[in-house]
């Protein structure tokens, strides 16, 4: 008896080696009937969904003949080979049932009693009934590009186990609650996913769509021209974002200064255009806007953001806002000019372009045809790296840690639009590769009895002159600075060019009445500070056959038309935001020796009137490629 007991206690931990004590148990002892009960049910709790099958047995087998009887929950007691209902049937070789299409009523304890003579045995079995699944409905999961380990929860349901497909990727197998951890969020895993359920009573795995979407924080751009009342308003909205606003900035690119927007204030023109900051709103009405206003602005949103338990300031969102009215036409790139970026051998350079809208993606092409796509900046040893503020601000520029002579000649920006696709918007920009000093223009082309200049500065950033000097083609000497004005000019039409400076590494000669003479290669020579040797480069004035270019220039005046009038002062305006948001940029590379190559490259904006064709070149430059940002009518 004591035997038996231990036994049975090692039938309950190890079932599995139960058969090699069969012949020692089947002797059941009344004492020990309750917890063999529950040990002989087979399976012990089982869980079935509405309209499936229960299957239920004894573990144990009896010797035949027996007799087996079922106890159902609501208490009936049958003879399995006489049920009452014939969704129950015999199951098993041992003492078992199977109960068809099971119904909620179904729950509860099932008793199995097997008999042959004076031997019995007795088991139970927990029967719970779930309601059956056949669908299941979500709504999207939306999730924010570019988080880290986030963890997507793709159903509430109690699982076992799921398969998760994303789109276009293999379906793996997930153990347990059904979820993932994605190490980052792109746009790839945006979609239908396609989840296989195993739910607890249920055969078939269930199947469910998650639809996922995945949104970036993204500035909502653009602006309306409501012509009844004579308005523009100006948006740059912030779409999916946990950041709030703290400031709302709009600047015509061409402008020296810009506008501090807030809800409720206006100076009687300028007010604010949305639903309030808290709504991440920023936007901008003018009131009777002037044609100044139909040019491109340059929205910035201050934001901040919670970093652990402290509030900081992030960096401000920006996008360009092209305004057009609908009359405009756009320029092609063919008629504007071609800037030049001047350096030295070995010293920095960089490449910039800047499209008038915010773009996704921008690539340069070397004069030999070798395409670079500029990465940021992330080590000293970078060979290239990307320039500018960001694509966003329509900035697509590219700076080279060495110049070599091969790099001089006509590089091309292709530029990406964001907000469409098709054709790349492209400039062109001129490279030369030069000594310590250079010429601006090297060649220049005149008018005899015309005012021409000559100008030289330092290659390499702004750097003071020791002196400047020039040569004509008839070999006459000249030796100028800023003393020689218009009033005392030399031989009556040489003067050093008003508003430069030998200081700021300008070599500049004005020749206010240009003789046939004049015509060849001009010579500018100084010494720049520091350096031990004079630097020299060549000028060469032609005077071009016939009066075509004269007729060009008249008639872009008068496309033009009022408009060139404002191209002095929008140059004068865009020279100073140049400089200014150059020496913006400049600061942020603090690792860096500073290189103001791009100040120069842009500097004939301020200071092109040394051509004859100047001011339409100037129009041209502020008015990059016109692709109208979406508009709306109102
Ligand atoms: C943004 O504003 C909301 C509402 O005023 C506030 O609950 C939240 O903490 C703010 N978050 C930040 C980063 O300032
Ligand atoms: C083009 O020039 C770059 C820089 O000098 C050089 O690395 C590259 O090999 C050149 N490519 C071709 C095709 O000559």
């Amino acid at each position: 008896m004591t035997a038996k007991v231990i036994v049975l206690g090692l039938f309950f931990c190890a079932f599995s080696i139960h058969n090699a004590f069969a012949q020692d148990v089947v002797d059941i002892h009344l004492d020990n009937l309750l917890s063999m009960q529950q040990g002989l049910g087979l399976p012990h709790s089982l869980q079935v969904a509405t309209g499936h099958d229960a299957l239920m047995k004894l573990r144990r087998e009896m010797p035949n003949p027996y007799t087996c009887t079922i106890t159902t929950p609501m208490g009936v007691t049958f003879d399995i080979q006489s049920p009452p209902d014939n969704r129950f049937e015999s199951w098993s070789d041992n003492c078992g049932v199977r109960v068809r299409n099971v119904t909620l009523s179904d729950e509860g304890r099932w008793r199995l009693t097997a008999t042959a003579g004076e031997d019995s045995i007795s088991g139970w079995i927990e029967l719970y009934v779930e309601d059956d699944k056949t669908s299941y409905t979500a709504p999207t999961i939306s999730l924010q590009d570019g988080q880290t380990h986030a963890n997507v929860e793709l159903t509430t349901l109690d699982n076992l186990y799921c398969t998760v497909a994303q789109p276009a990727s293999e379906s793996s197998l997930v153990p347990g609650h059904c979820a993932v951890t994605l190490d980052r969020i792109t746009r790839a895993v945006k979609g239908n996913w396609d989840v296989l359920l195993a739910l607890p009573g249920k055969i078939n795995e269930l199947h469910v769509q998650r639809q996922i979407s995945v949104e970036a924080e993204r500035l909502d751009v653009g602006f309306i021209h409501d012509s009844n009342a004579n308005k523009i308003h100006l948006y740059c909205n912030i779409l999916v974002t946990e950041k709030n606003i703290t400031f709302c900035r709009f600047q015509r690119t061409n402008a020296a200064s810009g506008y501090n927007i807030m809800d409720g204030l206006s100076d009687g023109v300028h007010s604010y255009y949305g639903e309030g900051f808290d709504q991440r709103h920023c936007g901008m009405t003018i009131e009777e806007p002037t044609a100044q206003d139909f040019s491109t602005w340059r929205c910035t949103v201050g934001v901040q953001a919670w970093v652990g338990a402290l509030i900081e300031q992030q960096t401000p969102l920006q996008a360009l806002i092209s305004v057009s009215s609908n009359n405009r036409m756009s320029r092609s790139l063919e008629e504007t000019e071609i800037q030049t970026v001047f350096t030295q051998v070995d010293r920095e350079f960089t490449v910039m372009c800047r499209a008038d809208r915010s773009l996704r993606y921008c690539w340069f092409q070397h004069p030999n045809g070798t395409q670079y796509t500029p990465l940021p900046l992330a080590d000293e040893n970078q060979q290239f790296w990307y320039s500018g503020e960001d694509f966003q601000a329509g900035d697509c520029g590219i700076t080279f840690s060495h110049a070599t002579e091969g790099d001089a000649g006509l590089w091309m920006c292709h530029m990406g639009p964001s907000d469409q696709v098709g054709v790349e918007v492209t400039d062109r920009l001129n490279v030369r590769v030069t000594g310590p000093l250079a010429a601006n223009y090297q060649e220049i082309e005149t008018v005899v009895g015309e005012t021409a200049t000559v100008y030289c500065r330092t290659s390499n950033g702004v750097r003071p002159l020791e002196y400047c000097r020039f040569m004509t083609p008839s070999f006459v000497g000249l030796s100028v600075d800023e003393t020689v004005t218009e009033e005392n000019a030399i031989l009556n039409r040489f003067y050093f060019t008003p508003g430069r400076m030998l200081n700021y590494g300008d070599c500049s000669l004005t020749i206010s009445s240009v003789r046939a003479e004049d015509i060849g290669v001009w010579t500018c020579a100084a010494v720049v500070n520091g350096d031990t040797e004079e630097a020299r480069d060549t000028v060469t004035l032609y005077v071009s056959a016939g009066s075509a270019h004269n007729a060009r220039t008249l008639s872009q005046a008068g496309i033009a038309g009022m408009v060139i009038g404002l191209a002095a002062v929008l140059a004068a305006l865009a020279g100073v935001v140049w400089y200014k948001r150059h020496s913006l940029f400049t600061s942020m590379r603090s690792n860096r020796s500073t290189d103001p190559t791009v100040a120069f490259s842009r500097r004939h904006l301020s200071t092109s009137s040394c051509s004859g064709s100047s001011n339409s070149s100037v129009l041209e430059d502020l008015e990059l490629p016109t692709i109208t940002t979406s508009q709306r009518t109102s």
